[in-house]
């Protein structure tokens, strides 16, 4: 597992060079990026001998570009821990500023997020900073911490960093992929929710799916090791911890949003609804009732799975079938002509599980063999499919 480290300035700096001692004591490679007020509390020699590599200050840096560039460190993390983060800190990348090394690699990363804040108590609490966390946190970013005790000001209350062993545990408890599993470091795009394809600015067409077994699924991908990103239509579920998360609405931002990240991938699991339809003419203003029928032209939406799938070097692809008959003839047609290495097929309406419900049951098909996961609820039985997933994915890798 790939940590990049961002510090910046603050007294508890000086913890962080124990936190790299004891992620790299977990088998994680950590590569330390500093802010310039960082420095001026611990020298980077402290982390680069502790770390094991070039430690990096500066964004607009010459000789450090021409090794592992920004956008390149961005990319290598798994996971981004920025420890500690100051008020100011929190405040830049709340407003979503890149105007250092720690904020521009953030918005160029697609690896979960987490914070541990250090600051005086009453920073802390002050409204500013609370309102920036809040909205960090809608953003699917995790806040370890603070700690609550005296600190070096003189002052007592919230804002102490947490000590590296509580970090090193909250990130363990927040993120158990951080301990090395089957799919540790294997890059996963995840589609989950429904879409809605508008009709007019007031209302669209959607569908029932909750989004319960994609987030599900990317949960316990994650668990796994997997660094996923979930691609998630209009749902009321909150973020699962150590996924990094991408909000659309319609089938064709959903499109767009994975297209622009599939060739980055290794696994590629779709458990989105996604309207197969979409009106061809959203009215541009509110459609008023006139006569006694509307008819509504549609019009055909990309397949997003299919055309993952048939890309010159897919993915390991595996997709859904939610079916209301013969699911298992429906789910074997799909692996077969979307050119899927799975398919996870359950029966919707009637009684069974599916939509809006907290159970489900699944048949998982693959070319030349099946497993049956019997009604469970449906957190269990993600974590069973992602334990087929990872065992038919290793097996072809
Ligand atoms: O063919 P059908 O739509 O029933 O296939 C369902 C599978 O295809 C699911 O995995 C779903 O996420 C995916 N799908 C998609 N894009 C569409 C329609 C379905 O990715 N436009």
């Amino acid at each position: 597992m790939n940590i990049l480290l961002g510090v910046s300035g603050g007294i508890a700096a000086y913890k962080a060079a124990d936190l790299v001692r004891r992620l790299r004591e977990r088998d994680c490679a950590v590569r330390v990026v500093m802010t310039a007020a960082a420095t001026a509390f611990v020298s980077p020699l402290t982390f680069q001998a502790l770390s094991g590599h070039p430690v990096r200050t500066a964004l607009l840096d010459p000789a450090a570009e021409a090794g592992m560039d920004h956008i390149e460190l961005a990319r290598w993390a798994d996971r981004v821990l920025l420890a500690p983060a100051t008020a100011d800190l929190i405040a830049r990348l709340a407003a979503g500023l890149a105007d250092d090394l720690p904020t521009t690699l953030v918005l160029a990363t697609a690896a979960p997020l987490y914070l541990a804040p250090a600051m005086n108590q009453q920073m802390w609490r002050h409204p500013a900073t609370q309102e920036n966390l809040e909205r960090l946190r809608g953003r699917g970013v995790q806040v370890l911490g603070p700690g609550v005790g005296s600190q070096a000001c003189g002052d007592h209350g919230p804002g102490r960093m947490l000590e590296p062993a509580e970090l090193v545990a909250a990130l363990l408890a927040a993120d158990p992929g951080l301990d090395s599993g089957p799919l540790t470091g294997v890059r996963t795009l995840v589609t989950a929710g429904p879409t809605r394809e508008p009709l007019d600015p007031v209302r669209y067409l959607g569908n029932r799916s909750s989004g319960r077994m994609g987030y599900a699924v990317a949960t316990a991908l994650a668990e796994l090791g997997a660094r996923v990103t979930l691609v998630s239509g209009p749902t009321a579920l909150p973020s699962p911890a150590g996924v990094a998360r991408v909000d659309v609405e319609t089938a064709g931002e959903m499109h767009a949003a994975v297209l622009a990240r599939v060739d980055a991938v290794d696994l590629f699991v779709a458990a989105a609804a996604v309207a197969d339809y979409r009106p061809a003419a959203p009215a541009p203003q509110k459609i008023k009732k006139a006569d006694a029928e509307l008819v509504v032209r549609l019009v055909r939406n990309p397949d997003i799975l299919a055309e993952v799938a048939a890309r010159p070097s897919p993915p390991f692809t595996v997709g859904f079938a939610a079916e209301t008959d013969r699911l298992e003839d429906h789910a074997l047609a799909k692996l077969r002509t979307k050119r899927l290495r799975m398919i996870a097929a359950n029966w919707v309406g009637a009684t069974e599980g599916g939509f809006e419900r907290s159970d489900n049951a699944l048949t998982v098909l693959w070319p030349d063999g099946r497993r049956e996961l019997p009604m469970m609820p449906k957190t269990q039985l993600a974590r069973e499919l992602a334990l087929l997933i990872a065992e038919r994915y290793v097996a072809s890798s």
